[in-house]
């Protein structure tokens, strides 16, 4: 007995022996930096290095380890383990990581090149298709080398001349290198957001005079809708994800579109002319896509508090469809989480983001939508660090409340709904919702 066990052990070794090394670039590592990495590390894309061939990945093999096992690359926030369904998801699984970190710690092999998988190949040009109509910034923008730039706006008036259904938006950077998000609005006409920016000139907006807190983002953000939409937004490394067929955003006659730009400075002084390609329905379709949030904007969060909870929630009026989701919260966000709770008792988690990280403003869609039928619950819990032990906090001793300046904070959990095209958007949710100006006025 013990002699058979002793053979089949050695010739178990045997067999493990004459493999080739277990873990090599070509083989194993090569085709996951293919699917999660080479998006943006590429040449004249956001990643700081290319990870393109062996050469490129072996000298950053220690960082490549460190990052993915600390899971901050590949950039994707939000824990799959809460909800499975996302589209796209650009995250490694267990397994990917520990293929990683065999190979790093193997002294990161090269292995056969005829292993190699066939080099990835990138759509350049529109992803949407022949966009309908460009809107674009009307000269370049000029990016220093270094220091930080505060998120950048830029209002341009769409010249419509009735209300217009968009299917399709893409945002284009001039300057993939040195913009870490970008997002189109769409502002109706009488809005007082930003109204007091000229447009065709890009801008940082300033603290409002006699106001502690509030100068752009607050008239926009009211409880329940955003009263001016949000249109397509751009992450490095995800493409614009596509709407179900016959919906489409409604931009109103006479709207401006504005641009929110977040430049990233990379060391070298540089320009970008960001575009924006829109496809339009000829016809107003069934469905309309709405982007809402729930919002809470009456916080304080005390100096030094590390774990600061800020809570918010909302309820359905009427049936939609719940497409995508995402967090919004500056510098001292800290986590996010979004939870439905339908009329039956039973709930589920949109998202849940343990580790946010304001670099990386991303909304991360449902490979189904999920249906919020009337009376369901929309919760948010966000919590802050306050601490000087929050490396990107830019002051522990403040107090901190609502404000669209990065040194202010926001509770902001924001989703992307289908409705039906005449929805009446005063009545999609419960009261009671704000009025921008009751807002604006706090
Ligand atoms: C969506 C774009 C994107 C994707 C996808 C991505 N990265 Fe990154 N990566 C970046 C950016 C941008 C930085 C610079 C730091 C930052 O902004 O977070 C970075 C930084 C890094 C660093 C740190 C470099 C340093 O200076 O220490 C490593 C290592 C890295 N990435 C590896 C990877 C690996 C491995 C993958 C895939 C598993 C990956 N990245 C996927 C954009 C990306």
């Amino acid at each position: 007995m013990i002699r058979t066990n002793f053979v089949l052990l050695l010739l178990a070794c045997a067999a493990c022996a004459s493999a080739a090394p277990s873990t090599t670039f070509h083989k194993d590592v090569e085709p996951l930096l293919q699917a999660h990495c080479q998006t943006c590390h590429r040449p004249g894309e956001i990643g700081p290095m290319p990870l393109l061939t062996y050469q490129q990945t072996r000298q950053w093999s220690a960082a490549i380890k460190e990052a993915v096992m600390l899971k901050k690359m590949p950039p994707w926030f939000a824990d799959a383990s809460a909800h499975q369904r996302y589209k796209e998801d650009l995250s490694l699984s267990n397994l990917e990581m520990e293929t990683i970190r065999k190979w790093v710690d193997a002294g990161s092999p090269e292995g056969d090149p005829k292993d190699a998988p066939k080099p990835r190949t990138f759509l350049e040009g529109w992803n949407i298709g022949k966009p309908d109509l460009i809107v674009s910034m009307p000269e370049a923008y000029r990016i220093p080398a270094t220091g930080t730039v505060e998120y950048t706006y830029l209002i341009i008036p769409s010249g419509f001349k009735e209300d217009t259904w968009v299917k399709a938006a893409e945002i284009r950077p001039g300057n993939r290198a040195a913009m870490h998000h970008a997002i189109l609005f769409a502002r109706t006409p009488g809005s007082k957001w930003l109204a007091e920016y000229p447009p065709g000139v890009p801008f940082v907006p300033a603290a409002r005079p006699g106001s502690k807190h509030r100068s752009s983002d607050g008239d926009r953000t009211i409880e329940g809708s955003l009263a001016d939409e949000w249109i397509v937004g751009y992450v490095p490394g995800r493409r614009p994800e596509p709407l179900p067929d016959d919906t489409a955003f409604l931009v109103k006659a006479g709207s401006d579109f504005v641009l929110q730009i977040h430049y990233t400075p990379n060391g070298k002084e540089s320009t970008d002319l960001t575009k924006v390609g829109l496809v339009l329905s000829r016809q107003p379709p069934a469905h309309r896509a709405f982007i809402a949030g729930v919002v809470n904007n009456k916080f304080s969060i005390p100096p030094g508090a590390p774990d600061y909870k800020v809570n918010g929630s909302l309820t359905m009026a009427s049936d939609a469809k719940v497409l995508a989701a995402g967090p919004h919260m500056h510098l001292r966000g800290k986590s996010m989480l979004m939870r439905v709770t339908y009329p039956t008792g039973e709930s589920e988690v949109l998202f849940d983001v343990p580790r946010y990280d304001f670099n990386w403003q991303q909304m991360y869609a449902f490979a189904s939508p999920t249906s919020l039928s009337k009376g369901t619950k929309i919760e948010i819990t966000a919590a802050y660090d306050n601490s000087p032990n929050n490396p990107h906090n830019p002051d522990p001793t403040a107090t901190v409340e609502w404000g669209d300046q990065s040194w202010n904070e926001m509770a902001l959990g924001t989703f992307t709904l289908q409705i039906d095209r005449d929805a009446d958007l005063d009545a999609l949710f419960q009261k009671p919702a704000k009025k921008p100006r009751d807002v604006a006025a706090n």
